[in-house]
């Protein structure tokens, strides 16, 4: 459905949702002085138990209710509906895209979210799912797929916490953050977002990103932001690989694989879980109450707020992102708390407003999921702290969070064939560069990077790596450089940087075996360096393990390098020697795409699960 259509309809919920809500205000008892809620040495559930009291239907649906600030009509909506919660969605910005900017955005939302009647603090979210990657100038480190090859806990709690920083600099204190998704097919366009094939690896790192992003105690520090574990449950399990798609697994298989992830994040004390778009039997996750309330809250325990993924309640009755009565229903039914509405807010909540008036949805419900979001309000310190940490904004992209970036990036590196020792590079050696990601800070960081796709090109500050082995070699160094690979001889070593381009999501999806290889443009760079007659070395730049088998005899060297982000001098430390490669393939190494889905410890890949060499 078009935009135009889709206002229509909106502004008719509009009318209805302003009537309702002028109704309710007249009523509004008046309140005392001093709240109880509002007194911070209060327990918090006292104050919950406190605030929920004095709030009408109105102000708890609105309390539910996540708008991407990018949709709102005007920025009065804040105020005049008393909305819980925004979010910038990928490449929702503030211009300019600059620290101050997104200050000074957040704080003027924060004003408007308190002048209301009992003046709850807004929740703002937003993906920072690799570093604070929606900023300008923010530190870049690498996708979850190379975190997961360093299995290094201390270091992604660290990251967490530098990412923590930057994000509350901005005035935000939510990040819909880690992905703990266990990708099993390489064809998934999200399989950069997984830190393995395994859930043991998927299980430790994500709790530490969690103790990372929220601190020892949620709201323990100004800088502690709301977690979130991610997609909720088996979005890495779908049939094909395909993004939001159904996954035919029993519920052993559920369990023993996709589960433990979310249970290690509830163990560690995860804020907030967002449902998955995709299905498991045919069953929607945002319509399961077996997988979001038995199973998440109950089993285990979970005792944060769910949060819906992107228009993911309007699509459970498969129409796509209109909400209807069946939508509403069975989503808050099933248990999530918060919807990410995105855009439809009053829509939204007419719909909801009148499924709750008709006794179609429990008024218990709906207390269950205010609680839950509210306690997080308090927990976080929201109402005593509710604008920017101006202390924080200064760590964004700060020398101390990109060297910890670099780390990552050498960290993450897994060197999968070296004939005749070909790295480490020698000094005095002439080397030659080439390739499409050799000097491109945007392809190097991936999806998720300043716009939701991502984007080639010099899009952020950051270091490419071919930036980076200049700045590693030193001066009087020889390297040169070409995008196709022409002109190579005469030179001892050849650097090919190859891989893929920038995408998220669906666009990621890889159907088609073609898919999986070197593209043209790589396959023409690798035939010219083959005419110079020197070694060839590729370093790949890809959000998946592509399939290389063709390529592989005529390289010397090979080195996955996955998405590292801005530091691209990570990279040139590991070629140089400075530091020995570490890395070991947290996922198989497929050699052919008809093992885009083979299980680790399965035989017959090329490179099996924990493989990666080192220099002597
Ligand atoms: C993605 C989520 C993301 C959300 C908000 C969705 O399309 O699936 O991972 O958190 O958008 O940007
Ligand atoms: C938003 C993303 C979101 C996606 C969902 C985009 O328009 O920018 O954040 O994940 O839509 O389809």
């Amino acid at each position: 459905m078009g935009r135009a259509a889709l206002r229509i309809r909106l502004l008719g919920g509009a009318v209805l949702a302003a009537t309702a809500v002028a109704g309710v205000l007249t009523l509004g008892a008046g309140t005392a002085t001093r709240p109880l809620y509002k007194d911070a040495s209060q327990p918090v559930p006292k104050r919950v138990a406190d605030l929920l009291a004095r709030m009408t239907l109105a102000e708890k649906v609105w309390q539910m209710t996540q708008v991407d600030k990018g949709f709102l009509s005007a920025d009065a909506d804040i105020t005049k509906y008393r909305l819980g919660s925004l979010l910038s969605g990928g490449g929702s910005v503030p211009v300019p895209n600059e620290p101050a900017a997104w200050v000074a955005m957040t704080d003027a939302y924060q004003r408007a979210a308190l002048k209301t009647r009992l003046g709850i603090p807004l929740i703002y979210g937003i993906d920072a799912v690799h570093g604070h990657n929606n900023v300008i100038g923010a530190t870049i480190f690498p996708h979850n797929i190379g975190l997961g090859v360093t299995r290094d806990a201390a270091l992604v709690r660290k990251i967490g916490r530098a990412t923590a920083e930057e994000v509350a600099g901005t005035g935000i204190r939510w990040t819909f953050a880690p992905c703990v998704c266990v990708a099993r097919n390489i064809r998934w366009g999200r399989t950069y977002e997984s830190f393995s094939d395994e859930p043991k690896v998927a299980s430790a790192l994500g709790a530490a990103y969690v103790a990372g992003f929220q601190g020892p105690k949620l709201g323990g520090s100004p800088t502690s932001i709301l977690a979130t574990a991610k997609h909720y449950v088996a979005d890495g399990g779908t049939d094909k690989g395909v993004n939001t798609g159904d996954a035919s697994l029993s519920d052993k298989q559920v369990r023993s694989i996709y589960l433990p992830p979310f249970t290690a994040a509830v163990k560690q004390g995860v804020g907030s879980v967002m449902t998955s778009f995709s299905s498991i039997q045919g069953e929607k996750m945002h319509a399961s109450t077996h997988w979001v309330t038995d199973v998440l809250k109950g089993e285990l325990g979970f005792k944060g707020f769910v949060i819906s993924d992107w228009a993911g309640v309007a699509q459970i009755d498969g129409d796509g992102s209109l909400y209807s009565f069946e939508d509403v229903d069975k989503g808050i039914d099933a248990g999530i708390d918060m919807v990410m509405v995105p855009q439809a807010y009053q829509l939204f909540q007419a719909v909801l407003t009148n499924e709750i008036q008709k006794g179609h949805i429990k008024r218990s419900r709906i207390d269950d999921a205010v609680r839950r979001i509210l306690t997080v309000k308090f927990q976080l310190g929201l109402f005593e702290h509710p604008f920017a940490d101006r202390a924080a904004t200064k760590t964004i992209g700060s020398k101390a969070h990109r060297a910890l970036a670099r780390q990552a990036v050498r960290e993450s590196l897994v060197l999968l064939k070296n004939a005749g020792h070909v790295l480490p590079l020698k000094k005095g050696q002439r080397i030659f560069v080439a390739g499409k990601n050799a000097d491109d800070v945007g392809a190097q960081s991936g999806g998720w990077t300043i716009t939701w796709q991502g984007s080639t090109g010099p899009i952020t500050p950051g270091t490419s790596i071919l930036q980076g082995l200049k700045q590693v070699a030193g001066k009087g160094a020889r390297i040169d450089y070409s995008l196709d690979g022409r002109g190579a001889k005469g030179h001892d070593v050849a650097i090919a940087v190859l891989g893929e381009g920038p995408y998220a999501e669906s666009n990621g999806d890889r159907p088609d075996d073609y898919g999986l290889n070197l593209d043209a443009a790589d396959d023409v760079v690798i035939s010219n360096l083959r005419k110079a007659h020197i070694p060839i070395v590729v370093v790949l730049v890809s959000g998946r393990p592509l399939v290389v088998t063709r390529e592989l005899p005529s390289l010397k060297a090979l080195v996955a390098a996955w998405l590292p982000g801005t530091e691209g001098a990570g990279v040139a430390d590991v070629l140089f020697g400075r530091v020995k490669p570490t890395g070991k393939l947290a996922r198989v190494w497929p050699r052919s795409a008809a093992q885009a889905a083979l299980a680790p410890g399965e035989p017959g890949a090329l490179f099996p699960y924990g493989f990666g060499l080192s220099y002597r």
